[in-house]
C-alpha cells in the first residue's frame, strides 16, 4: 500500500482529513450497524443537543507503525471503557465498547495509506467522539445520538517535540469538585479555552490547574496529567477525582514499577512540594510525555533541575519504555497492543 505523500517528519498536531471515517446512529433506542463513509460533514439540526447544551464527549488514542512494519494501537479498550464512562455521566447512550474497538479497527484499515511510517516522529491520531443530534430546546437529554470516529496523521504535540516547556499556575479551573473533570466531556475543554488562549498570550505552553475547592493541590494540565520525579527517583502522579484518569499515565506508572522498578506514589500532591522534585512532565495520548522545565505560579518561578534543554534523565526513560512498547521494539504487557493490520 502506498502512502500519502507527507511530509511526516514536520507535521504539527493539526487535522488532515482521510479519506474514510465511521458514523453510527442511535435511534429509537438503539445503535444502528454503522459504517465507513467518506463524508466528513455533518448536516443538522440548529437546535441539535451538541450545539445548544454540549451534549458531546470524544476520545484521543494512536495507532503507530512498528519496526516490523504492523499497524497497531494502544489500549483501545481503555478508551472504549473511558468513553462508556462518559456517556453514562452525560446522560448519553453507551456505544457498545467491543464495537468501538472493532469501529477503531475499520477506520484504521481504510487510512492505512496515513499512517506514518516508524521512525518518522508521526503517528495517526484516532478521535472517536458521539453527540446529541435530534432538536432539543428543554434542558434534557437529546433521544439521537451520532457516534464517529476520524483519523488524522500528527506530529507532536508541543511545538519543539521533546524541549521542556514553561506552564503556568492558572487562575480559572477546569473541573468543579463533584463536576465533569473525570470524563472527557466537551465542556470541559470550552472550559479551557480562554485560559489557554491567555496562556499563550502570556508566553506560557499550558496551564497548570489546581484543585477547584482549595487551590493548594495539582491537578493537571487543560490536556495531560502530570508526572513528577523526586530526587530519590520515585515516580509521583496526582490524585485527584476531578482529573482524567489518563490512560498514558497509567501505563507509565505500570512501566515505571515493573520495567524500570521504581517506586510509584499516585497520591494527592500539594503545590507547595511541586519545587522539591527534580523533573516533572505531561503525560497523554497527545503529549505522549512532554518534559516541563519551568512551572511559574504569580511571578515565582520553580526551575526543575533537569532544565530547559533536554528531558530529565527519568523522564527519558520513562519515555523511551513507555514509546518502546508502543512502537513494538519492546516486549508488551499482555492486552496492551492490538494488532490492526
Ligand atoms: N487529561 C486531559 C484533560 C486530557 O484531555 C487527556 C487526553 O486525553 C489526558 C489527561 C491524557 O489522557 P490519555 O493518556 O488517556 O490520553
Ligand atoms: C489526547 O491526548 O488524546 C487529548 O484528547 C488531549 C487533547 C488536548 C488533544
Amino acid at each position: 500500500m502506498e502512502k500519502k505523500n507527507i511530509d511526516w517528519g514536520n507535521i504539527g498536531f493539526g487535522y488532515i482529513p482521510t479519506e474514510a471515517r465511521f458514523v453510527a446512529n442511535y435511534k429509537d433506542g438503539a445503535w444502528e450497524e454503522g459504517g465507513l463513509t467518506d463524508e466528513a460533514t455533518i448536516t443538522m439540526t440548529e437546535c441539535a443537543g451538541v450545539l445548544q447544551y454540549a451534549q458531546t464527549c470524544f476520545e484521543g488514542l494512536k495507532a503507530y507503525t512498528t519496526e516490523d512494519g504492523k499497524v497497531v494501537c494502544f489500549r483501545p479498550d481503555l478508551n472504549a471503557a473511558r468513553m462508556a464512562d462518559s456517556c453514562r455521566r452525560l446522560e448519553m447512550p453507551v456505544f457498545p465498547e467491543e464495537k468501538f474497538i472493532d469501529a477503531v479497527d475499520q477506520v484504521v484499515k481504510a487510512n492505512l495509506a496515513y499512517v506514518p511510517p516508524f521512525g518518522s516522529g508521526a503517528t495517526l491520531y484516532i478521535r472517536p467522539f458521539m453527540f446529541g443530534s435530534n432538536a432539543v430546546i428543554g434542558v434534557k437529554p437529546a433521544d439521537e445520538y451520532q457516534f464517529r470516529i476520524f483519523v488524522t496523521p500528527v506530529g507532536p504535540y508541543f511545538k519543539g517535540g521533546a524541549k521542556p516547556i514553561t506552564i503556568r499556575v492558572s487562575d480559572f479551573d477546569r473541573a468543579a469538585p463533584h463536576g465533569t473533570g473525570h470524563i472527557k466531556a466537551g465542556l470541559n475543554y470550552a472550559m479551557s479555552l480562554h485560559a489557554i488562549v491567555d496562556a499563550h498570550k502570556n508566553g506560557f505552553d499550558e496551564n497548570m490547574y489546581l484543585d477547584p475547592r482549595t487551590r493548594t493541590k495539582v491537578e493537571e494540565t487543560g490536556g495531560a496529567n502530570f508526572i513528577f520525579i523526586t530526587k530519590d527517583n520515585k515516580l509521583v502522579t496526582p490524585k485527584s477525582n476531578s482529573i482524567l484518569p489518563s490512560i498514558t499515565r497509567r501505563s507509565i506508572m505500570y512501566v515505571a514499577e515493573h520495567y524500570l522498578n521504581m517506586e510509584v506514589e499516585h497520591r494527592e500532591v500539594y503545590f507547595d512540594e511541586v519545587k522539591d522534585f527534580a523533573e516533572c512532565g505531561l503525560c497523554g495520548t497527545a503529549a505522549v510525555i512532554s518534559p516541563v522545565g519551568k512551572i511559574v505560579d504569580h511571578g515565582k518561578e520553580i526551575c526543575f533541575p533537569s532544565g530547559m534543554e533536554e528531558m530529565g534523565p527519568v523522564t527519558r526513560k520513562l519515555y523511551d519504555t513507555l514509546t518502546g512498547i508502543q512502537m513494538g521494539h519492546l516486549e508488551a504487557p499482555e492486552g496492551w497492543i492490538r494488532v490492526i493490520a
